[in-house]
């Protein structure tokens, strides 16, 4: 239970950066292209329900299966148990918030380009917040993979 979860999670990552690479090109090209934002755009839903699918699964490993998530002893002082104890949720979580508030802004601007723009930038500083967050193989300390 615990390694499928990890894997899920870890591959999942890359569906999340595709999409959300993806609905930020898209909301970029049709900044200035004179359109009002659909209210749904497809693409940015889909890369917001995956980064929720990431929070679920994230949450579940968290709370009851990582062993790398402690609440005792040296945590701060340990760089893996801090990382996923305290770094890791809390950049996710603000990543995803903004993801979250940008679709739901989005979704109520009825003014040519505005939509567009609006999940341009939230969409971005979240990717941005998300790609700190990861735990890359080529970040010293963790033994997570690429997949
Ligand atoms: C878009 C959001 C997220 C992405 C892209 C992401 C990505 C990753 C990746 C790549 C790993 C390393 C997996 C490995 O060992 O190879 C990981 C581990 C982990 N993530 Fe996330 N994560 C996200 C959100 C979250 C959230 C919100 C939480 C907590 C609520 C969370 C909790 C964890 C935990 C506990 C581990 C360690 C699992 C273990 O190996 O024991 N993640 N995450």
């Amino acid at each position: 239970m615990y390694t499928a979860l990890q894997h899920a999670h870890s591959g999942l990552r890359w569906v999340v950066l595709v999409l959300l690479v993806a609905a930020i090109l898209k909301a970029t090209n049709k900044r200035r292209g004179g359109s009002v934002y659909p209210g749904k755009d497809k693409l940015a839903l889909f890369a917001m329900i995956s980064v929720h699918v990431q929070l679920l699964l994230g949450l579940i490993l968290y709370l009851w299966l990582s062993p790398y998530v402690q609440w005792q002893g040296d945590i701060m002082g340990q760089e893996i148990v801090r990382f996923y104890t305290v770094e890791h949720i809390l950049g996710m979580l603000i990543g995803i918030a903004f993801i979250t508030i940008g679709y739901s802004k989005a979704k109520r601007q009825v003014e040519l380009n505005v939509g567009w723009k609006t999940i341009g930038r939230w969409y971005f500083f979240g990717l941005l917040l998300i790609l700190l967050s990861i735990p890359w193989p080529f970040r010293v300390g963790f033994d997570a993979g690429w997949f």
